[in-house]
């Protein structure tokens, strides 16, 4: 038995989107799933009782931060993960490719791995598709992600090709390392930017190498949403239909609804962590930013539409005075409605899903969030 099982339910007769489960270790997720970030064993301000009171059903952390600090060792003696941090529900770690390249300074990407200086320190580190596979192992996440390089937007053609050929040398070496495969699932990044031929040639290389699951990388690094969206379209239909399909690092409601759209099941973004600790909430009737002066004696909940508990109980006055005076409680609540509006949009999508209606489910969404439309 593989550790990662994909069911799929149906597709959309409208839109073409996939409405399906994952089976993990940890339990079923349904899909298409947004998933919260915990960089360093926890969602910033969440607890995991919140993240379950909120329906978060699956949650991802970072090779790259716990290898740092604590360490994978203390992760690991403590149990793993899962028990380290108390959240008993599926867990996916990202490989830290993308973080040396986001974080580190002074990188050097060799055949055998990428040598860096630790952002916080500035010591010396080494990080490699082996080293990725074992820290993974002993953090123990369901899902374990290929250690892979994720190039800048814009890159030449020649850069890209280099690239693409080199990740899936990389993602062959991390199949070799990986042997936890009854408990935990690796997938493949594809890789490639913009250019067609190149994400073929990604998707080719790694649909052979046969894994559970397949994340589209390298995207949301600063191409607009046009290109992104057509990137989708060419790359989705090269992977295979039994197999879940991962949209690394996309989080605005806009996109997520574009992605399930495109045939991608998953999804990872900080953005409404991030934003929420600036006092950006997302609503139903599009960003709100409650630090903004004319909320000042608005009595009315975040959104009108929500039934969070957050905008059951307080007001935009009183979470404007607290993110203002920097009190923690101000950001545990704008970070409460964020993710729950994300999970709720989630929800929705998975029903219109179901119901063959998500292009009218959109149109409604776009047409009062107000964000750009193709
Ligand atoms: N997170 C967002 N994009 C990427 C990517 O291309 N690779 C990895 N490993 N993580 C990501
Ligand atoms: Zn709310």
């Amino acid at each position: 038995m593989t550790a990662i099982q994909y069911e799929l339910i149906k597709t959309c007769k409208q839109s073409g989107a996939r409405l399906g489960r994952l089976h993990t270790p940890h339990g079923t997720i349904e899909t298409p799933i947004f998933m919260p970030v915990g960089t360093l064993a926890t969602v910033k301000t969440m607890s995991p009782e919140e993240l379950e009171e909120i329906g978060a059903q699956i949650i991802l952390s970072n090779t790259y931060h716990l290898w740092l600090r604590p360490g994978h060792d203390i992760v690991q003696e403590a149990g793993g993960l899962h028990q380290f941090m108390n959240w008993d529900h599926p867990i996916l770690t990202d490989s830290g490719g993308f973080q040396v390249f986001s974080l580190s300074d002074l990188r050097e990407i060799e055949e055998e791995g990428v040598r860096f200086r630790n952002h916080l320190s500035g010591e010396k580190l080494f990080l490699s598709p082996e080293r990725a596979v074992e820290i993974q192992t002993a953090l123990g996440a369901d899902i374990i992600m290929a250690f892979d390089e994720c190039p800048p937007y814009p890159a030449t053609y020649e850069y890209m090709k280099t690239s693409v050929e080199r990740t899936s040398r990389w993602a062959e070496r991390c199949l070799a390392a990986h042997k936890n495969v009854e408990r935990q699932g690796l997938f493949g990044i594809v890789q490639g930017g913009e250019f067609k031929e190149l994400r073929k040639q990604s998707a080719e290389e790694l649909v052979s190498l046969d894994f559970p699951g397949y994340a589209i990388g390298g995207l949301s690094v600063g191409e607009p949403k046009p290109t992104m969206n057509r990137i989708l379209e060419f790359t989705t239909p090269l992977l295979p239909e039994n197999k879940p399909r991962y949209l690394m690092g996309v989080g605005s409601p806009d996109s997520l609804i574009d992605g399930a759209i495109r045939g991608i099941d998953m999804f990872d973004c900080v953005l409404p962590t991030r934003i929420a600790r600036n006092g950006t909430c997302m609503t139903s009737t599009g960003r709100l930013t409650v630090r903004n002066a004319e909320y000042a004696r608005d009595f009315r909940p975040l959104d009108e539409e929500c039934d969070c508990h957050v905008c059951k109980t307080y007001t935009r006055a009183y979470i404007r005075h607290l993110i203002k005076t920097n009190e923690t409680f101000g950001f545990r609540l704008t970070t409460y409605h964020n993710l729950h509006f994300l999970l709720k949009l989630m929800e929705n999508v998975r029903r219109a899903i179901a119901q063959d209606c998500l292009l009218d489910f959109k149109e409604e969404f776009f047409e009062r969030y107000g964000f750009y439309k193709p």
